[in-house]
């Protein structure tokens, strides 16, 4: 089913059944797999850059292989081996118009990076997705593409499935200077990517900094890109239009926000003591840990190269705090299982400017107060605000329905290691998507989990 032939076996009905066991202690080390944003991004730029790529340690999951075979059908040639994926690119606006539209999961990020990469091309490419995908705005991308010319046919919800006529079919990319109003890497990003093939600059203001591993990756592979950073986290973004981009081998660092679920899950156990090893260095990435290091979590983030740290994390008792919402792009996708430990916490927990959570896979504001106040933990909401009543015991014996959101369900999981009844999540499937080996990996560090019938 995903990129390596020796994941293929995975059996989703049995992957459902899957229900996490009051734990004891976890102990041990482990490495984490392939960042996702930096893996679906490796193969995006592939596509556009000249030669060949290699890709070592991309993340072997559901999001990135939709991504690839996407990458595939609008032209590149890909060739997996062992350890390393090749990728042959056709350079910058040339892709090919697939016969089928593609089918792109459950994958926002594919799907939004890959609208802009087709809205300056010369292709015409249909994308559709799974319910979750279906039922996400795409508005926020189709508005500064139409301004670059392509032409996008739509629903009136501006939804997917949507087709693409990119702007080179219909004459030129037309360069735009745009204001994000949204803080969204991949808003950011579909800009830059259609900005390639325009002529002249287009330029880009962000009032609050989103991952930027779409300049970096560009920038390094010869793309003219300039990143000015002013004050309160505004910074001007300016790109050119190129007539080629070098291809660069990479190799993938792990993903933190897919650490970060293993490290609460280490804080709330007692006695626990871990090592996850090969996460992704980037202070952006990581504020999470330093959010659980202030409400008094026992970290130790060491770096190790210029790409990674280990992170050594110890169980812990936490005091909720107050995160504002000028913390809320970096840890956008890191507020699930801080909901979770902060149910776990001493006292109030309020996080803050929390609009964008409804957006996400699922309704994650939703979810969150639903689901932790299932579980018997009190929690409120009030405008875009989410307030959570730490609680000593948390009852469990309960459902929660996932609805296809891998990190509402992986968060639930965790959960359930300290709930005196255990938490039953509908969906575990959905962690294929990011973290395929998320049991798998809580097993090794001495977590038991049962199937329930
Ligand atoms: C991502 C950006 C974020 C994040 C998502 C990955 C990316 O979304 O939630 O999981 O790789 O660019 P937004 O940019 O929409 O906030």
């Amino acid at each position: 089913m995903y990129i390596f032939k020796s994941k293929a076996k995975i059996n989703k009905t049995k992957l459902n059944k899957v229900c996490l066991q009051k734990s004891n202690r976890l102990t041990g080390n482990v490495t984490m797999p392939g960042d996702k944003s930096i893996s679906q991004r490796s193969l995006i730029i592939g596509l556009i850059s000249l030669g060949k790529t290699v890709i070592k340690d991309i993340l072997d999951s559901q999001d990135v292989y939709h991504t690839l075979k996407a990458v595939e059908s609008l032209g590149a040639k890909i060739k997996i081996n062992r350890d390393h994926v090749e990728i042959r690119g056709v350079g910058i606006g040339n892709l090919i118009s697939p016969k089928q539209p593609i089918y792109m999961g459950n994958s926002g990020t594919g799907t939004r990076l890959l609208l802009g990469l087709v809205a300056g091309s010369n292709a015409l490419v249909t994308f559709y997705g799974d319910e979750s995908l279906s039922n996400r705005p795409m508005d926020r991308v189709i508005e500064p593409l139409e301004q670059m010319g392509a032409s996008v046919v739509y629903s009136k919800s501006k939804k997917l499935p949507i087709t693409v006529t990119g702007a080179r079919a219909r004459g030129i990319t037309m360069p735009i200077n745009y204001k994000l109003s949204i803080p969204s890497a991949q808003i950011k990003s579909a800009i830059l990517l259609a900005a390639l093939s325009a002529r002249g600059k287009t330029y880009i203001t962000e009032y609050k900094k989103t991952r930027n591993y779409t300049e970096k990756m560009l920038a390094e592979r010869g793309a003219c890109l300039k990143v000015n950073n002013t004050k309160n986290g505004k910074s001007s973004i300016s790109i050119e239009g190129a007539s080629h981009l070098k291809s660069k081998n990479i190799k993938i660092p792990g993903d933190p926000s897919s650490a970060v679920f293993l490290a609460v899950a280490a804080i709330i156990t007692k006695n626990s003591s871990i090592t996850i090893e090969n996460v992704l260095l980037d202070r952006f990435r990581l504020n999470v840990f330093k959010i659980l290091q202030k409400m008094g979590a026992n970290i130790k983030i060491t770096k190790v190269n210029t790409d990674t740290c280990k992170i050594e994390v110890k169980s812990s008792k936490l005091n909720n705090i107050i995160i504002k919402s000028d913390k809320s792009a970096s840890l956008i996708d890191e507020y699930p299982i801080l909901s979770v430990a902060a149910a776990c916490g001493q006292g109030k927990m309020m996080m803050e400017g929390l609009e964008e959570l409804r957006f996400k896979e699922s309704d994650r504001f939703s979810a969150i107060v639903k689901g932790l106040s299932k579980t018997g933990v009190q929690t409120d909401s009030f405008k875009n605000n989410i307030l959570i009543k730490g609680c000593k015991n948390i009852k469990g014996g309960c459902i929660i329905d996932a609805k296809n959101d891998h990190r509402i369900a992986m968060a639930f999981n965790i959960l359930s290691l300290v709930s005196e009844k255990p938490i039953i999540v509908k969906g575990n499937h959905s962690i294929l998507t990011s973290f395929p080996n998320f049991f798998n990996t809580l097993n090794i560090l001495g977590v038991s989990s049962s199937n329930y019938a």
